[in-house]
C-alpha cells in the first residue's frame, strides 16, 4: 500500500525557514533543539510511574507552589538543551526566580529569547492524566554579545516570533506556531521524530464546550458568573447546555477546545486576585496559537496579546477559545461590572 510522505518536524521547519522575514536558520535551529527536548521530557513522562520522578521534588518555586521532582527535570532539560543549541541567549521560566543567561560566550551572540512553562498541568502527573510544556520565543531588543536584559523578555505578546506547546497525552504532540498558520506534529515514538499530522490547524468559529474551574464560582467576577449561567441555560439554537470540560492542564484544555471549538476560562479568584495562569510563558504563547488558529484570546477586557508586562511571573486573568464565545463572555463581563 502506497504511504503518504512523512514529513519530520525539523524537515518541515526547514522547508519553511524561507517564509520567515529574518530567516538565517538561528530559529529554526532553536526550534529543533525545543524538538529534542520535548523527546526527553516525553521519555521521563511516559515512564513516570516506573522511575523516581513522580512527587514532589521538596521545594516550592518562585511563586510558592509546590515544585513536583518532573517540574525541576523538565525546566533543566529544556535550559540546557536551549542555552547548548547556542541559538537561545537567556530564559524565563516558571521554575526560575529570576531570568537565566548563558554563560557560554557564542550563545550570548544568540538573537532569540525564550519564555518556558517546562511542565504545565504538572499536579496531574502523578494521576497519569495529560501533561505539557508551553514556549514562547522573542528577539532579543538588547544587543548581541552580552548577557540579556529584562526588557528582551517583557516585550508584549504581539512581538513573539514563535511560540508553541507539547502535550503529552495519549499521544505526544508539538503544536507551533511562526505567525503563519499552526501546525502540529505526533511524536512516532518507534522512530522517535515528531511527524507533522495537522496541517494548518484551525478553531470552530464557536462550540459547545467550555471549561473553568467552577469550584470557585462564589468568588468569580459578576459578569463571569452569568456567563457561565449563560453556558448552563438550555436553547436548542445555540446548542446550549454547553458540556463543562475540565481537565486541569491549560495545555491539555486548550489543545481540546481547538480543535472542537470551546472556551476556556481562569477569572480571578480569591486565592488569585489577577487570576492564576502566568502571561509571559502561558497566556501569550496560548494567545499567539488561539489567534492563528482563528480564535481570540482575552482578559475579558483587553487582548492579551496587546498587554505590556510588568515582571516576568505577572498573572493576568484569561479567556480564550473560539472567537465567538470569547466575545459573548467579554460582554458579559461589560453588562455585569462589579460594584466595587
Ligand atoms: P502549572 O502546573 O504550570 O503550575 O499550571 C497549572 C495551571 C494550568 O495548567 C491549569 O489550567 C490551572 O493551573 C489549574 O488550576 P486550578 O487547579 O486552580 O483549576
Ligand atoms: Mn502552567
Ligand atoms: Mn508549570
Amino acid at each position: 500500500m502506497a504511504q503518504n510522505k512523512l514529513i519530520t518536524l525539523s524537515e518541515f521547519i526547514l522547508q519553511r525557514q524561507a517564509e520567515f522575514p529574518y530567516a538565517k536558520g538561528e530559529l529554526t535551529r532553536l526550534l529543533h533543539h525545543l524538538g529534542v527536548a520535548a523527546k526527553f521530557v516525553h521519555k521521563k513522562v511516559s515512564k513516570a510511574g516506573l522511575v523516581d520522578i513522580l512527587g514532589s521534588s521538596g521545594n516550592t518555586n518562585v511563586q510558592g507552589e509546590d515544585q513536583k521532582k518532573l517540574d525541576a527535570f523538565a525546566h533543566l532539560e529544556f535550559a540546557e538543551m536551549m542555552l547548548a543549541s547556542e541559538e537561545c541567549c537567556g530564559i524565563a521560566s516558571e521554575e526560575s526566580d529570576g531570568i537565566i543567561c548563558s554563560d557560554n560566550p557564542q550563545a550570548k551572540g544568540a538573537g532569540y529569547v525564550l519564555c518556558i512553562d517546562p511542565l504545565d498541568g504538572s499536579s496531574n502527573i502523578d494521576v497519569n492524566v495529560s501533561v505539557g510544556t508551553i514556549f514562547s520565543i522573542y528577539r532579543r531588543i538588547s544587543p548581541r554579545g552580552q548577557d540579556p536584559v529584562l526588557e528582551d523578555f517583557l516585550q508584549s505578546g504581539a512581538r513573539q516570533v514563535a511560540a508553541g506547546y507539547i502535550i503529552y497525552g495519549s499521544s505526544t504532540m508539538l503544536v507551533y506556531t511562526t505567525g503563519a498558520g499552526v501546525y502540529g506534529f505526533t511524536l512516532d515514538p518507534s522512530i522517535g521524530e515528531f511527524c507533522l499530522s495537522n496541517l494548518s490547524m484551525k478553531t470552530p468559529k464557536t462550540g459547545n464546550i467550555y471549561s473553568v474551574n467552577q469550584g470557585y464560582f462564589t468568588r468569580f467576577p459578576q459578569g463571569i458568573k452569568e456567563y457561565i449561567k449563560y453556558c448552563e441555560e438550555k436553547d436548542d439554537a445555540t446548542n446550549r447546555p454547553y458540556s463543562l470540560r475540565y481537565i486541569g492542564s491549560l495545555v491539555a484544555d486548550f489543545h481540546r477546545n481547538m480543535l472542537k471549538g470551546g472556551i476556556y476560562l481562569y477569572p480571578p479568584t480569591a486565592a488569585n486576585p489577577n487570576g492564576k495562569l502566568r502571561l509571559l510563558y502561558e497566556c501569550n504563547p496560548i494567545a499567539f496559537l488561539a489567534e492563528q488558529s482563528g480564535g481570540k484570546a482575552s482578559t475579558g477586557y483587553e487582548r492579551v496579546l496587546s498587554i505590556k508586562p510588568a515582571e516576568i511571573h505577572q498573572r493576568i486573568p484569561f479567556v480564550v477559545g473560539s472567537a465567538e464565545m470569547v466575545t459573548k463572555a467579554e460582554e458579559f463581563l461589560k453588562m455585569h461590572p462589579d460594584k466595587d
